[in-house]
């Protein structure tokens, strides 16, 4: 059975303390969902990533982290290493967020390094993808999103594509100054992704989960998930109130149960 994917990305807001009672509170409210028809994510900060997981439950909400270094040890001031995430239980490395790769100079060939890393050390790879406005006026959108996913998957064998997730997230669509992509466009570009994914691994490339992000809420969150090519959401601010973030997952479900339905007749 085909999963939906919603998770949140905390970046640097929460603390300790409130990254805890967002977590313990989204687990008690979402407790009676099935994981097998929902996987749950969410993606705190470093600091609070040791606590969340001591908080969350195995299988209820999977933890990430927002970055990852790819060497396993060294000099590299600043840097988490995979072993220091494997150590406390994080299941999810999330590389090359558009922040990585806009404000702190993220290349395609370090998302790439990355994902070995992740794989190598049997973390899920969430992989960012998405076109700056620039690149979308001037109508090379689909080229940047090919040369991103062929490199963030340069030399991955298709036997880990299983821990390969995409997410989609325009970077004019992303955060305060964000513009929510119109689901349809988001829909093309996801069949961009898919393309890419089936070109590089003909076997399970249409198995990977291509999830949509940039300022998903509540009222427009039905649209992107009744898209064909939409598998999931990776969601920002809307998230970050636990209440608000059931409110829209269990929406999301149902539309989710009605799209696979109809596929399926
Ligand atoms: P917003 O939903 O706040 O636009 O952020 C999306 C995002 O960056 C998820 O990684």
């Amino acid at each position: 059975m085909k999963r939906l994917y919603i998770g949140t990305n905390l970046k640097m807001y929460k603390n300790i303390r409130e990254t805890c009672d967002y977590l313990a509170q989204l687990e008690a409210l979402t407790r009676d969902l099935d994981r097998d028809e929902v996987c749950l994510f969410a993606i705190p900060s470093y600091t609070a990533l040791h606590a969340a997981s001591g908080v969350v439950s195995r299988g209820a909400i999977m933890l990430g982290a927002q970055n990852m270094h790819w060497e396993e040890k060294g000099q590299f001031t600043g840097e988490i290493s995979p072993p220091m995430l494997q150590e406390i239980g994080i299941e999810i490395a999330e590389i090359g967020h558009s922040e990585r790769r806009q404000l702190f100079g993220e290349s395609a060939e370090t998302v790439n390094k990355k994902v070995h890393a992740a794989l190598r050390h049997g973390f899920t790879a969430l992989i960012c993808v998405g076109e700056t406005a620039r690149e979308k006026e001037l109508g090379v959108a689909d080229e940047r999103l090919r040369i991103q996913v062929k490199i963030a998957l340069h030399q991955v064998e298709e036997a880990n594509l299983d821990r390969i997730w995409v997410a989609y997230e325009p970077v004019w669509a992303i955060g305060v100054q964000g513009i929510p992509a119109e689901p349809e466009y988001a829909n093309e570009k996801h069949q961009v992704i898919r393309t890419v994914l089936k070109e590089l691994f003909p076997q399970k490339g249409r198995e990977v989960p291509i999830l949509y992000g940039g300022s998903v809420h509540l009222a427009n969150a039905l649209s992107f998930i009744s898209q064909p090519e939409v598998d999931g959401l990776f969601i920002g601010r809307f998230a970050w109130n636990a209440e608000s973030f059931n409110e829209l997952i269990r929406a999301v479900l149902l539309a989710w149960r009605t799209k696979t339905a109809i596929g399926k007749e």
